[in-house]
């Protein structure tokens, strides 16, 4: 696929994988993107996951149209990009490979290999020439791992941002829900802990112009910058995107699902403009992290369970905790037939979360449903949606 004049894709996709990291869903698949820049001197940025190191380099050949290339730019270690270095040497052995120094460290570690005689190590600032294009090197420690660079080409203006601006999905099926759907679950999922760092990567590049956004995973981004650059912004400053609240909940017979479900149609009588309800046990965990993060209120309906709270609520809250979840709105719903504690080992689990306004409101459940709950649920509606 060309991209420019001069720059080609030569990424892969794929269907095979069942879960990203071993933990993602991906009904999509996934792409593994990589690229070539055909100047005077060429450049290959980054490869691919292990599985597809023909594709990939039957991907490179074709664009290199008999030619070979002078340089392969790693600018993320992580194994699905970089499991092909061998690959690439092995075929190419004179090109040099460049990365930061922690990269070839890393490229040690993994493969045993560093390149000590064919190498060129760059750190922030540092400049490739190609002929025409000139590339420059930032360094994006935490976007996703400490090694990261990113390289801005000033001649065509593309930046190509390694993982920062990916997306969950293959390039060959078509995102129905677009782009910020899955690039919202991936960037919370993968990067949001580092979201200081992300924000730091935002402020190095926004003295450059740029027509074109080349990341690691997901479409390549050329048209309307300022729509993913601002998600970006408040994605990595834990701001909120969305007007809307959601209810996180665990459910052992149905009875906190029913308080869940009434006070879903109470905030929507009330008028809540977006109530997102999930099922902590049976939907995917990084969807409700995903929401979480971007709408400012968050219900968690529980049970007491051996008296802590029901697993996946735990999980979930220790999801946040470790994204840096923050500044947001929290109420909570009980239950527990003998001795309700969910609520107190919440607020205990919660205490190092930063900014969150917590309801003193709350609604305590015995088992089921009684109409003075029903009444303090109506209560709680009219008290979230003001
Ligand atoms: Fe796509 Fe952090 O690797």
């Amino acid at each position: 696929m060309q991209l420019t004049n001069d720059i080609r894709y030569i990424g892969v996709n794929d269907h095979e994988i069942d879960m990203f990291e071993g933990q993602y869903d991906v009904p999509n698949g996934m792409a593994y993107n990589s690229y070539v820049i055909l100047d005077e001197k060429i450049a290959v940025l980054d490869t691919v996951d292990a599985r597809f190191g023909k594709e990939w380099l039957d991907n490179l050949k074709k664009a290199l149209n008999g030619k070979s290339p002078d340089y392969l730019i790693v600018q993320h270690m992580e194994p699905d990009h970089s499991s092909n270095i061998t690959t690439f040497k092995n075929e190419y052995p004179n090109a040099k490979v460049v990365a930061s120094d922690k990269a070839f460290a890393m490229m040690k570690q993994f493969f045993d290999v560093d390149y000590i005689d064919n190498r060129l190590v760059v750190k922030e600032g540092d400049t490739l020439s190609l002929g025409k294009h000139n590339l420059t090197f930032f360094s994006a420690p935490m976007v996703h791992w400490p090694e990261v660079i990113v390289t801005y080409d000033s001649y065509d203006k593309v930046l190509f941002s390694a993982d920062a601006f990916g997306k969950f999905g293959a390039l060959d099926i078509e995102d129905e829900e677009g782009w910020a759907c899955e690039a919202r679950r991936y960037y919370f999922g993968i990067v949001g802990k580092y979201g200081m760092q992300a924000s730091n990567l935002l402020k190095k590049i926004s003295n450059l112009e740029i027509n074109t956004i080349c990341p690691l995973h997901g479409p390549v981004l050329s048209e309307n910058l300022s729509y993913y650059i601002d998600l970006y912004k408040i994605w990595t400053s834990y701001g909120v995107e969305s007007e809307g609240i959601v209810i996180a909940y665990t459910s052992v017979y149905g009875n906190t699902k029913k308080a869940v479900m009434l006070l879903k149609e109470e905030l929507e009588k009330a008028g809540c403009p977006k109530v997102a309800v999930t099922d902590l046990a049976r939907d995917d965990m990084h969807e409700a992290v995903e929401d979480a993060f971007r709408y400012g209120t968050l219900v968690l309906a529980t049970t007491t369970y051996n008296n802590d709270i029901f697993p996946f609520m735990r999980e979930f809250l220790y999801e946040l905790l470790e994204r840096g979840y923050k500044n947001r709105k929290i109420a909570i719903i009980e239950n527990g037939t003998w001795a309700p504690n969910a609520r107190k080992r919440i607020l205990a689990i919660l205490e190092e979360a930063k900014g969150l306004e917590i309801l003193e409101n709350g609604v305590t459940i015995r088992s089921a449903m009684t109409e003075e709950n029903k009444k303090e649920i109506e209560l709680l509606a009219k008290e979230l949606c003001k």
